[in-house]
């Protein structure tokens, strides 16, 4: 008989909530034109080669419009330059300075077409925690283009689980007990964590950590895949709006592990592993840990 698996303990993170309070947004003139003149500098000296002479993306994402306002939805600017900081240009990253990143992200601001106003963008991290992007316009469904296509279920529930979830998480709960930026000691054996033992050096450690987070934040379609059944033969209760509140609450919090992980910060990605355990744990309380398995699945 197989048991079921337990997640890993958590750590208690009594970090507070970053990002309360943030009473600002990027429409409120958070910069200056003369700081965006300069931000502009950097970004034809360090950027424009990757994401274009017009931010719309060449071998990089676009840094304006509708897509990249999509990824940073209601995040803090901290977040923002944090990315750009710690990740950018991703040729030579942590080259730039907190000064010109502020300009960068002032640069960056002016082409989405927010306002400028009268005080510079700080490049203290207390200030750009204050502000944040606003809410994005939800842009076109791409539901037309793929209503032809689907993709039956293969596996049970519980295969999905054991074979994206589990994983997924414990390459994110790992981050909890070892920062992916620390270097190696000089000679000393790599610990077998879940990033190194499973990925060795084919990929540095955080964006295996980008990628776990991605798993999760992306798991939604294949949790609410129409005909998959659970292993006592149920159907995955998909039609229940516990079920679906369950999978968006999982699927969220993936997201912010995934902003979470662009930081670079590994606080920032152990906070956000307590919301994981919570989201998992909402719905096994209900539809998996149950008296029987045979009632697994079915309605509480
Ligand atoms: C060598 C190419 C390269 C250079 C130079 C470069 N980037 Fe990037 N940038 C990328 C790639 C590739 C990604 C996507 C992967 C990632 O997010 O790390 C990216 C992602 C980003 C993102 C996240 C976009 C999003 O929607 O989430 C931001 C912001 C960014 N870059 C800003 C900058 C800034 C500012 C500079 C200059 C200081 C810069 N980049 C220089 C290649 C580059
Ligand atoms: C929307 C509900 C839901 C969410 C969210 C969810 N699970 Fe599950 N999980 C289940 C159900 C129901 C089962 C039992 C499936 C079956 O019996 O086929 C299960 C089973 C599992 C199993 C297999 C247990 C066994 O019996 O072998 C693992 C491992 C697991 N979940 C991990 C996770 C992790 C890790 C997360 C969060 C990152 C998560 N799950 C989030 C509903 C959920």
């Amino acid at each position: 008989m197989f048991t079921v698996a337990s997640l890993p303990r958590l750590h208690a993170q009594q970090a507070p909530r970053l990002g309360s309070g943030q009473a600002r947004t990027a429409r409120d003139g958070v910069y200056t034109s003369a700081q965006a003149q300069r931000g502009e500098a950097v970004y034809q000296m360090q950027c424009v080669a990757c994401h274009g002479a017009s931010l719309a993306g060449e071998i990089g994402p676009p840094l304006a419009g509708q897509s990249f306002l999509g990824d940073w939805d209601r995040q803090p600017l901290a977040d923002l330059f944090d990315k750009i900081l710690n990740t950018m240009p991703a040729d030579k990253a942590g080259t730039l300075t907190r000064p010109e990143v502020a300009d960068a992200v002032a640069y960056i601001l002016q082409a989405n077409q927010f306002p400028a106003g009268s005080v510079n963008l700080d490049a203290g991290e207390a200030a750009l925690r204050q502000i944040s992007l606003p809410p994005a316009a939800t842009g076109a469904s791409a539901d037309a283009v793929t209503a032809n296509m689907s993709f039956p279920a293969v596996g049970s529930l519980s295969q999905v689980m054991r074979g994206i979830l589990f994983p997924s998480s414990n390459v994110l709960f790992d981050v909890q007990a070892q920062d992916p930026g620390a270097r190696p000691k000089p000679g000393a054996r790599a610990e077998a964590t879940t990033t190194s033992a499973r990925y060795g050096d084919v990929y540095d450690a955080w964006r295996v950590v980008d990628a776990a987070a991605i798993a999760i934040a992306e798991v939604g379609p294949l949790l609410m895949t129409p005909g998959r059944r659970c292993e006592n033969g149920k159907p995955v209760p998909v039609d229940r709006a516990d079920w679906q509140q369950y999978v968006r609450g999982l699927v969220e919090v993936g997201r912010a592990a995934y902003r979470a992980s662009q930081t670079r910060n590994q606080a920032a990605v152990s906070e956000v592993t307590n919301q994981i355990s919570d989201a998992c744990a909402n719905c096994h309380r209900v539809y998996r840990d149950r008296a029987t398995l045979a009632m697994r699945c079915t309605q509480p």
